[in-house]
């Protein structure tokens, strides 16, 4: 791949020394969803595939970005002293909205660039592309801008401010995060209300992590997203009123229960109970993990998936149907939806011997339920982002 970049990046941008190539992988979540902008725990791993960047510096301020993948789009152009967001420059306001960001954060960027990305990620899925392309930005100006003093962890804080901000969907720190600091053969315990975190060893010996996605389009994803973490933070300030908490995760089941009456309305009482039981899940599920008890962790994941559908209503009819199919199969350890919800896809973990049954049975069955295909995707772990 790095070769192959390289040969299209002289390619494109003409001959010379001083290309680097660099990547950022997707990222998968365990369990622990919708807790992120909840201060609470998620439990992602960065998996093998991802984005890819050759990039080299140069002398003025001028800005190319260029994507294999998106040909029509055509070559972007912007420069440090205009980043503007313009809907016609499409992907590439994601890594502008990174570069922008680093500037208003007072980074002082000593270059321009020639930019050429690559991604593998699947269209459509949700397993972080977006963080992808911001993460692998970030560290391309760590890297060649004259920014080695930021940390990894800026560099994931920044990726985030920028979907925020610049692009206007208000994720929480689980995707640039995991990308940013994944590795191989672990999962990451992130404890978001402080950004500590632990690894923990994921070496699937006799079982496989599957993608599926449902193919249904994500209809009106960022506005349900927004609704869900204004009723979460309305949930909050209603408790506070109460009991001297700084965020939804901070309470226990057992005492969500006992002040859950100052919360004035239903479905902010559903939604609070997920942020909560979530947070507890995704903790015991990491014990479970550490104890090597799979089968335990996926029952954690599967009670993942009651809670995201009937409190946190973040399902959808294809999503239930895919995890539904899933349970049925004997050698399926634990199966949910994954991500922000609404379409996108499933996680599932499978014993290595169910694996083509879970393929076949799954497919056949979702498309006689839904008229969709689905497309499955067996995932490892991977390393986080790094120059190549
Ligand atoms: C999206 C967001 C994440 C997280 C998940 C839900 O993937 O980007 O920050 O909130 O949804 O867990």
């Amino acid at each position: 791949m790095k070769q192959q970049l390289v040969d299209k990046f002289l390619e494109i941008y003409g001959e010379g020394d001083g290309v680097n190539v660099y990547f950022a992988p997707g990222r998968v979540n365990l369990i622990g969803e919708h807790t992120d902008y909840n201060g609470g725990h998620v439990f992602p791993c960065a998996i093998t595939i991802g984005t890819y960047a050759a990039a080299r510096r140069r002398e003025d301020s001028v800005l190319h970005f260029y994507s294999l993948n998106d040909p029509d789009q055509g070559m972007v152009t912007a420069c440090l002293e205009d980043l503007a967001y313009r809907r016609k420059d499409g992907w590439g306001n994601y890594p502008k909205g990174v570069i922008q960001t680093f500037l208003q954060k007072g980074c002082q960027i000593s270059c321009g660039l020639d930019l050429l990305y690559y991604g593998d990620i699947p269209k459509g899925l949700g397993i972080g592309s977006s963080a992808s392309l911001e993460v692998v930005t970030g560290l391309i100006l760590k890297d060649m801008a004259g920014l080695s003093d930021i940390s990894m962890a800026e560099i994931a804080l920044f990726g985030q401010l920028a979907e925020n901000e610049y692009m206007g969907m208000k994720c929480g720190i689980m995707d640039p995060f995991a990308i940013a600091f994944g590795k191989k053969d672990h999962a990451i315990l992130l404890d978001t209300s402080n950004l500590s975190y632990v690894y923990a060893p994921l070496q699937l010996v006799h079982e496989k992590m599957i993608i599926t996605n449902s193919k249904k389009d994500r209809d009106f994803v960022d506005e349900r997203y927004r609704d869900r973490r204004a009723q979460c933070e309305e949930a909050l300030k209603e408790l506070q009123t109460v009991i001297s908490i700084r965020n939804l995760s901070e309470l226990t089941a057992e005492v969500f229960e006992e002040v859950q009456e100052m919360i004035k309305s239903p479905v902010r009482i559903r939604r609070a109970r997920h942020a909560v039981t979530e947070n507890q899940r995704t903790i015991q599920a990491a014990q479970a993990l550490e104890r090597g008890d799979i089968w335990e962790f996926g029952q954690f994941m599967n009670a993942s998936h009651l809670s995201l559908k009937e409190d946190y209503e973040v399902s959808c009819k294809e999503l239930d149907i895919l995890v539904e199919e899933a349970w049925n199969i004997e050698g399926v350890v634990g199966s949910r939806m994954m991500g922000a919800g609404f379409g996108g896809c499933t996680i599932s973990i499978v014993e290595d011997s169910a694996v083509s049954e879970f393929i076949d049975r799954v497919g056949r069955n979702y498309e006689k339920r839904t008229g969709l295909k689905a497309e499955f995707y067996v995932v490892e772990t991977g390393n986080g982002a790094a120059i190549l």
